[in-house]
């Protein structure tokens, strides 16, 4: 079921409400309140874009594998945009981006019961059809922007979720082997050196050589050492082009 409606203060509050099932869609034209990671706001022009959460109640996977579900989310998105011929890679953990700008963000919430994941709320935001964006955002980009053309916001919402269905379904069978290769293969700047920086601003040259199962990003060092990183411990910086 996809709920379609005018306002929202975040989709992903309004996912936790137990009247929505697993692959329940919420899909709101405007959020008040639009929160994105580490502590953003998220911005999307009114009626141009996609914000909306999907309920996932995904019990067979243990509290410690929750990264493959955000694994399996950016496979999705990019297997959608590939559709519209938009190439985009994944910037770990999982931004969307088709070359150096972001397309797609994602904001991925779980309720934990025990040592299952109970339900995870997967946010999203697809930069469909605004052609330009505030000045003071790092570095967006849209469909639009990259085709020169609009799109059916639900046909491409649906497209989505079907694609999200496939991955699941791989993963629920146990493939968990097939979704890690596939993510790392689509990683953004894997394999080439770049700046990263730690939260206290130093900044350091090393390489993506992919990420743990548990999610930590495997940086490799100049001095030929293979460092893993949480989510927080390391930040990429992007410069507005
Ligand atoms: C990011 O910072 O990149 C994550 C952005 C996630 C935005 C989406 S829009 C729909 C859902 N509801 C929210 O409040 N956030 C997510």
């Amino acid at each position: 079921m996809i709920e379609h409606k005018q306002h929202s203060t975040s989709t992903n509050d309004d996912a936790r409400d137990v009247r929505y099932d697993h692959f329940d869609a919420i899909w709101a034209e405007q959020q008040s309140a639009g929160r994105g990671q580490r502590g953003h706001t998220w911005h999307s022009r009114e009626g141009e874009n996609l914000t909306f959460s999907v309920v996932l109640k995904p019990h067979f996977l243990p509290i410690h594998e929750q990264f493959l579900l955000s694994e399996i989310v950016a496979l999705a998105l990019v297997e959608t945009l590939g559709k519209y011929s938009i190439e985009c890679r994944i910037k770990w953990t999982n931004d969307i981006y088709a070359g150096d700008k972001k397309i797609v963000g994602v904001l991925i919430e779980h309720a934990l019961s025990c040592e299952r994941i109970e339900r995870t709320i997967v946010g999203v935001g697809i930069n469909v059809n605004q052609p330009t964006f505030p000045e003071d955002l790092p570095n967006p980009t849209s469909m639009f922007i990259e085709q020169g053309r609009d799109f059916d916001r639900e046909e491409v919402l649906r497209s989505f979720l079907d694609a999200l269905r496939g991955w699941y379904d791989i993963l629920e069978r146990g493939d968990k082997e097939r979704v890690q290769s596939s993510y790392r293969k689509l990683m953004y700047h894997l394999d080439k050196p770049h700046t990263y920086y730690y939260p206290s601003g130093e900044g350091f040259t090393a390489t993506i050589r992919g990420v743990r199962p548990s999610g930590e990003l495997l940086l490799e060092h100049t001095d030929g050492i293979v460092r893993e990183y949480a989510f927080k411990e390391v930040e990429f910086k992007i410069v507005r082009s």
